[in-house]
């Protein structure tokens, strides 16, 4: 099978690459370059573009032609939610531009099946202990409201020329699956503490008064090599399904506080600092947790990997 991967140079999109690449199918990267890094895709080809662009069209037609593509994995996207806020019209340009064009060269080019990267940012701030896909999806950030709006776009498209596709709804991703593959941007929890230790600095911990059992709020961590296999199930599923659309959870189904994820960042460098319990960051849901019964229904697919393995492989690849 011939893979098109959009934003394939980037941290989560390079593992799956990778893995694709394991198993002997051709790839053709899709990335814009400005957080990705061509050194992150072995002999893949890449072709440098920006999807929300009028090039777009033509040269993901020709793409799928030439490279004879059966099916896209969708990475490339902004994905800073504070940003989000700040220019939400960058936001609706990129990610909803970029997939109207990649949705309309896919129906022009005969291309059939999509995986769409989602994002746990599609529920807001949920009444519930753990989410389940058939539940209010009520996002409260630009960000989350362009990934709600790529699942629909992906599921409009499923009703008016057959696009089969599944959108993944991935929780806090974090680890590295290879040293080389680390996530090299500093812009959520564990990189963020490294950064920290690192600097001498403590860790700041956002809001010690959430009604959780430490105080601290909680999320579903999961590792970046189990979240690529789910993109590696999620494509057996649509070659061999025939659901048009499907959206499903990517997370361990068990939840992490900021201060359990601090004590195995603990245990796992050897450095001990004193964290610094701060005010709630605005924004934050006290706990977001993935109900993962579908996807492991459905497409057989859970985590094999832990929160310690999950820092671990970030702090290494990080030493690297
Ligand atoms: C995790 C927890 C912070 C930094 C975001 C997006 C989400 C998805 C993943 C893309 C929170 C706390 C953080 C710090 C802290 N992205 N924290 N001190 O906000 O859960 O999710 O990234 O799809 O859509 O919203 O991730 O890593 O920023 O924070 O206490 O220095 O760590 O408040 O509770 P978040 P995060």
């Amino acid at each position: 099978m011939s893979v098109l991967v959009t934003g394939g140079a980037g941290y989560i999109g390079s593992h799956v690459v990778r893995l694709l690449q394991e198993r002997g199918e051709e790839v053709v990267v899709v990335d814009d370059l400005s957080n990705g890094r061509t050194q992150r895709v072995g002999d893949a080809r890449v072709l440098q573009l920006d999807l929300a662009t009028d090039a777009a069209h033509p040269a993901l037609v020709s793409a799928f032609a030439e490279h004879g593509v059966e099916a896209v994995v969708h990475f490339a996207a902004r994905k800073q939610v504070g940003e989000s806020v700040q220019q939400p019209a960058r936001y609706w340009s990129q990610n909803v531009g970029g997939t109207a064009n990649l949705l309309q060269a896919m129906a022009d080019g005969g291309v059939g099946k999509l995986v769409f990267s989602s994002s746990a940012a599609t529920y807001g701030a949920p009444a519930t202990d753990v989410v389940r896909e058939d539940g209010p999806a009520e996002p409260i950030n630009p960000y989350g409201q362009t990934k709600l709006v790529g699942e629909w776009m992906a599921r409009a498209a499923g009703v008016a020329w057959g696009l089969r596709s599944a959108s993944l709804r991935y929780f806090n991703v974090a680890g590295a699956g290879w040293d080389d593959l680390g996530d090299t941007a500093v812009m959520n929890l564990i990189p963020i503490v490294f950064e920290a230790l690192d600097a001498g600095r403590a860790p700041v911990v956002f809001g010690g008064d959430y009604p959780t059992p430490d105080g601290s709020a909680i999320r579903d961590y999961v590792h970046v090599l189990d979240l690529a296999q789910a993109h590696l199930a999620a494509l057996d599923h649509l070659a061999a399904d025939e659901r048009p659309h499907d959206v499903f959870n990517v997370g361990s189904g068990s939840g992490s506080s900021v201060l359990e994820v601090l004590a195995v960042v603990r245990e796992v460098t050897g450095v001990d600092v004193e964290p610094e319990v701060r005010e709630r960051r605005a924004g934050d849901p006290p706990r977001l947790v993935a109900d993962v019964s579908r996807i492991s229904e459905t497409l057989g697919w859970s985590t094999t990997k832990d929160l310690r393995d999950i820092v671990d492989s970030a702090w290494r690849a990080r030493k690297a």
